[in-house]
């Protein structure tokens, strides 16, 4: 069943956060939905542009509503990642998106908060959520490639300023996470105090945690093993999940760590079967190897186990 994102984290809120995931592909849909039915979970599947582009907006469209029928207890929100105002624009009018983010995060606020309140108007009108952004992730997204040194902060002012102005329903905030699977360079974690400010003055308001694989070091060493090249690849401690959710986190958003166990699955293949030309094959460890990687993630978010109590309050 595909609801917003706002019933997800009213219950959730305080407590777990959802885990947000992104896919691209047949095999990652199934071992998604597969991963959260195993671990009882609710879940945020979300689309980004460049997956809109991969495998076409309306074949994603038609797999997740399939995946939906094909796993019938499932509840999730279907959420566009890191959106530019058109493409807002465009998921709002689909009618088949129940949230999406705005990320303009990369123009100075006034402009960031036009943009947002612009793409906000348009989709409460429709009853669509909207996810904004404030500070800036390091790393690479989309439409932006933001080095680690120019990476900057959420403010805890300026985010009550913006979120007054904007009407946003949540808030991705930049606090020491980067995208991709090389974090952390200058050594630090999540910044538990700009978490701490921001909760202070955003009370209830839910948090967004972009950047957030653990970039597991089995897993790298595994792929590079298997031929890889990912030395010095590193994530955020799956450990420190809790914590967050409790300081009002309630998306927690992993994209690498899905990339990483395809390639380890697929590297260790060629591998060690050389023979092997049917797709199926490293497709059908991919698949259960996801799906048992989303069980355990959502163990940790805290997700895992609510499915029956959110269903409850819908
Ligand atoms: O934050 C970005 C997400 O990991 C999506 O990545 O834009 O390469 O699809 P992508
Ligand atoms: P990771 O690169 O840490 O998986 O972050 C994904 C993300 O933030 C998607 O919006
Ligand atoms: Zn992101």
């Amino acid at each position: 069943m595909i609801v917003t994102t706002k019933e997800l984290f009213k219950h959730a809120y305080g407590k777990y956060a959802v885990g947000a995931y992104n896919i691209n592909n047949l095999e990652q849909t199934m071992g998604l939905f597969r991963g959260n039915i195993d671990s009882k979970a609710p879940f945020i599947l979300q689309i980004s542009k460049g997956a809109r582009s991969y495998a076409d907006k309306r074949m994603l469209e038609a797999m997740i509503r399939m995946a939906d029928e094909i796993f019938p207890e499932s509840i999730l929100a279907v959420h566009l990642d890191h959106g530019d105002e058109e493409t807002c624009y465009e998921c709002i009018e689909s009618g088949f998106y129940s949230s999406v983010m705005i990320d303009a995060s990369h123009e100075p606020f006034e402009q960031n908060v036009e943009i947002t309140k612009k793409v906000v108007d348009a989709a409460h009108a429709k009853g669509i959520v909207v996810e904004a952004e404030l500070g800036m992730l390091g790393g690479v997204e989309e439409h932006v490639s933001v080095a680690e040194a120019d990476a900057k902060l959420t403010d805890p002012d300026e985010a009550k300023e913006f979120v007054r102005l904007t009407n946003v329903d949540s808030l991705a905030c930049a606090i020491g996470t980067s995208h991709g699977a090389f974090k952390f360079s200058g050594g630090q974690s999540i910044h538990f105090n700009v978490l701490d400010e921001l909760q202070k003055r955003l009370p209830g308001l839910p948090l967004v945690m972009h950047g957030s694989s653990s970039v597991p070091q089995e897993e790298v060493a595994r792929i590079n093993a298997a031929g890889g090249d990912l030395k010095g690849a590193r994530g955020v401690d799956e450990n420190q999940f809790a914590r967050a959710a409790g300081l009002g986190v309630t998306k927690v958003n992993i994209d690498t760590d899905g990339r990483l166990v395809w390639c380890r699955v697929h590297r260790e293949m060629f591998r060690d079967k050389p023979e092997v030309f049917d797709l199926r094959k490293p497709g059908t460890i991919f698949m259960a190897e996801y799906a048992r990687f989303i069980a355990h993630k959502n163990e940790k978010l805290g997700s895992a186990g609510k499915l029956d109590e959110v269903r409850a309050i819908l």
